[in-house]
């Protein structure tokens, strides 16, 4: 860069000055609309851009945007940004989502355990409901409980996340964090990856692994290898009872396979991310026994904009100082 002209970053109007104040003297912050309108003609010139979170503003905004040379993604995947010309260099959020994404997949798995989504139903109509037994976790699992525990106490009570089979499919830095926040509960977590290496197994042993774990938590990167992993005929591998947790993608899992187990309440699901996305209000996963779904924002915290604009900043920074960017990330797979 020639060392006169500052690198023009572009960053949405919305963002608070403070979350970019540590960003290098050499950059000049270019406020960009929040979305644009489709009949303006208003363009801007910028070299490094920070795109906003949805996949239909950004593209919205990019088209009105001229010079750009580097996308710097706040999101861990990038498969939503596929549609950037292959000249364009792309870095994702790596590492920033590992806090918020890791404490919304313990918060999921224990609110499952606790039945916390039933007794918030119940609070809802204001019923004292203890005595019922939560229709939840699959028929199976309650039937074992129900042999033990006779009339009139015959209740599917609380589970336990101490002891559990855990198995993270997709261990990567997220997984990892996962692992670090379950590892107190006293659980046996299996790890599984793209390919195998010491302590994690590969993807191809998957259908081996499955029927052991009682809780599969989904948090690998949606390619072409990952689209529709987890189909009818892994769901059947699950044991009955399990908990599947998908903070991945909503396309991992095949959506008409899930809601076929969860009514024939084989298993449970907690689920940040559905296909499609947004789930439509008549969609049959709303009302899917057994499922806790949030939008898609186990990563949205306070936090992931601090440590990503943090990021961002050092990103500019090895710019500015003709240095190599982190986080590169290529088309291939996608
Ligand atoms: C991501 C996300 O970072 O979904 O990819 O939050």
């Amino acid at each position: 860069m020639n060392p006169t002209t500052k690198l023009r970053v572009g960053i949405d109007e919305a963002i608070a000055d403070d979350l970019l104040a540590g960003f290098p003297d050499g950059a000049e912050i270019v406020r960009l609309p929040s979305d644009v309108a489709a009949d303006e003609t208003r363009t801007w010139e910028v070299d490094f851009w920070v795109p906003p979170f949805y996949q239909s503003v950004a593209k919205r905004v990019f088209a009105r945007l001229h010079g750009v040379k580097v996308v710097q993604s706040l999101m861990a995947g990038v498969d939503w940004l596929m549609w950037l010309p292959d000249d364009v260099t792309l870095c994702d959020g790596r590492t920033i989502h590992n806090i918020s994404t890791s404490e919304w997949a313990v918060a999921a798995v224990l609110a499952m355990m606790k039945r916390l989504p039933h007794y918030r139903d119940r609070q809802a109509e204001h019923f004292w409901d203890g005595q019922v037994a939560w229709a939840g976790g699959a028929k199976d699992a309650a039937a074992k409980i129900e042999t033990r525990v006779k009339p009139p106490l015959l209740l599917v009570l609380g589970d336990e996340l101490h002891g559990k089979k855990v198995l993270i499919v997709g261990y990567g830095a997220i997984g990892a964090a996962i692992e670090e926040r379950l590892a107190p509960f006293g659980v046996a977590v299996t790890r599984v990856a793209r390919s195998a290496r010491e302590g994690v197994h590969a993807v191809s042993e998957l259908d081996g692994l499955l029927p052991i774990a009682e809780i599969v938590i989904l948090i690998l990167p949606m390619t072409a290898e990952t689209r529709g992993l987890m189909d009818a005929r892994r769901i059947a591998l699950l044991q009955p009872g399990a908990l599947l947790v998908n903070a991945a993608r909503g396309p991992v899992v095949e959506t008409d396979a899930l809601v076929a187990a969860l009514h024939e309440g084989r298993i449970s699901a907690a689920l940040d991310v559905t296909d499609p996305e947004p789930l439509p209000p008549d969609h049959a996963l709303w009302s899917a026994p057994n499922c806790l779904i949030t939008p898609h924002v186990a990563a949205s915290t306070g936090g992931l904009l601090t440590r990503g604009f943090a990021f961002t900043a050092t990103q500019v920074q090895r710019l500015v100082d003709g240095k190599p960017l982190e986080n590169i990330v290529g088309k291939a797979g996608y």
